[in-house]
C-alpha cells in the first residue's frame, strides 16, 4: 500500500554540531522490517528521545534515524492475523525509535509482537501515558503484587513533575494510598494536589546530612522511583521495616551510594524495573489494566500538546528537569 508512497517524518542527522532533527519527506524502505504498517496519530515525549537526540546520548549509535521511542495510532495494513486495517494501538520499546524507525513520521512499520490493540483508552489517551505511563503502571503494579495495600503507611512518588512521577501519583491516590510527592519544582503543588497527592516534599535529601547515613528514620512504606542517584540511596535508607521501592529511572544519576543496611536491617526489597524488553503479553496485561483499574484518573490534567515539528525544543526542556507532565506530539495532520 505504501509502495512508492512518500510521507512525512522528522529524522535525525548527525552532524558537525550535534543531532539535528530534520523535517523532510521518507519513503516506504524508511519503515524497516514488520509485519503491522500503522497510521502514526502521536508519539510523544520521554527522557529517552531527548537522549536520542543529543550527541553522545549513548542510546543511538548510527543515524540517521527516525526518533520517537513510543507511538500510538490506526493500523492500516497487516500481514498478521491478529491485526486488522482500523485496530487502534499503541507501541514503545523494543527497538523503537532506536534503530528502528519510530514515532516521528506519518508511517511506522513494526512486528506484530512489539504492538498492543488498545483496550479502554483512546490513541490520544495512550500517548499521554506513553512509556513513561506504562512504567508508572508496571512501577505500582510492582508493589501490590510485593504485597503493598493502602493501609500499610505512605508511599513516596520521586521526581514527581515526571512523566513516570506524575502518572505514578494519579494512579496510587486513585487506588486509595496516601502519596507523599518529592518534587524540585517549587510551583508544582497545585498539580501534585490536584493528582491525588497528600502532601507534597522537596528533592531527597532534604538535607544533606542525611545522605551519609546507613539508615534513617523510616518516612514511607514503599517508593516509586525515577530519579536514582543520592536520592534513590536515600530513599532506601528512609523505607519501613519489610517496605519495597520499585526503581526505574537516573534522571539524578546512575551511581547509587547506598549501604547493605535497608535490605539486611530493615528486609527492604529494591525491585527493578524494565520496560523496554518486557515481554509482550505482559506488556498487553498491563496497557488493559492501564484502560480499566489502573486507569490514571486526571490524563487531561496531565497533558501538555505539541505538534511533532516542535518536537526539538520540547525535548530540550526535558534535560534540566523543567518539563511537567506528558507532552504528547500530534503527528497526523500536523506536518
Ligand atoms: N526503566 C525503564 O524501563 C524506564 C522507562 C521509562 C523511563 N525511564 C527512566 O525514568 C526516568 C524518568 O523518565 P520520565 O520520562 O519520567 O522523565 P521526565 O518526564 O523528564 O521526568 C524526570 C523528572 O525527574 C526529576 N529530575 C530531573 N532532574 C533531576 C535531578 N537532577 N535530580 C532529581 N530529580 C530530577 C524531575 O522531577 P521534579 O522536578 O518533580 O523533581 C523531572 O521532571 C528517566 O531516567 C528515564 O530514562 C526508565
Amino acid at each position: 500500500m505504501l509502495d512508492a508512497m512518500q510521507f512525512w517524518a522528522m529524522v535525525a542527522h548527525e552532524s558537525d554540531s550535534g543531532i539535528v532533527l530534520t523535517r523532510q519527506q521518507v519513503d516506504e524502505k524508511s519503515l524497516g522490517p514488520g509485519d503491522v504498517t500503522i497510521k502514526v496519530h502521536y508519539s510523544s515525549a520521554n527522557y529517552k528521545d531527548y537522549l536520542a537526540t543529543t550527541k553522545g546520548g549513548g542510546v543511538v549509535h548510527a543515524y540517521p534515524i527516525v526518533p520517537g521511542i513510543d507511538l500510538s495510532g490506526e493500523v492500516v495494513e497487516s500481514s498478521d492475523a491478529s491485526f486488522a486495517p482500523g485496530d487502534l494501538v499503541v507501541a514503545h520499546g523494543y527497538e523503537i525509535g532506536l534503530t528502528h524507525s519510530g514515532g516521528f513520521a506519518e508511517y511506522a512499520r513494526l512486528p506484530a509482537d512489539w504492538v498492543v490493540k488498545l483496550v479502554g483508552l483512546s490513541p490520544r489517551e495512550a500517548a499521554v501515558l506513553g512509556t513513561a505511563g506504562f512504567t508508572a503502571a508496571m512501577s505500582v503494579q510492582a508493589l501490590l503484587d510485593h504485597g503493598v495495600s493502602p493501609d500499610a503507611g505512605p508511599v513516596l512518588v520521586t521526581g514527581a513533575t515526571g512523566g513516570v512521577g506524575s502518572v505514578s501519583v494519579d494512579i496510587l491516590a486513585g487506588l486509595g494510598f496516601e502519596v507523599i510527592a518529592s518534587t524540585g519544582k517549587t510551583d508544582s503543588n497545585d498539580l501534585l494536589h490536584k493528582l491525588g497527592a497528600h502532601d507534597v516534599i522537596g528533592r531527597l535529601p532534604e538535607d544533606p546530612g542525611l545522605q551519609a547515613r546507613p539508615l534513617n528514620t523510616a518516612r514511607w512504606a514503599a517508593a516509586v522511583d525515577s530519579v536514582g542517584g543520592s536520592s534513590l540511596a536515600y530513599v532506601l535508607s528512609a523505607i519501613h521495616y519489610g517496605g519495597t521501592v520499585a526503581a526505574s529511572g537516573l534522571t539524578g544519576g546512575t551511581q547509587l551510594p547506598a549501604t547493605v543496611m535497608p535490605f539486611i536491617l530493615r528486609g527492604v526489597s529494591l525491585l527493578g524495573m524494565e520496560s523496554v524488553n518486557l515481554g509482550i503479553e505482559r506488556r498487553r496485561e498491563l496497557w488493559s489494566a492501564l484502560g480499566a483499574q489502573l486507569r490514571p484518573r486526571y490524563l487531561s490534567t496531565l497533558e501538555n500538546y505539541a505538534p511533532v515539528t516542535q518536537a526539538s525544543q520540547v525535548l530540550r526542556s526535558l534535560k534540566g528537569g523543567s518539563h511537567s507532565g506528558r507532552t504528547i506530539f500530534g503527528v497526523a495532520g500536523e506536518f
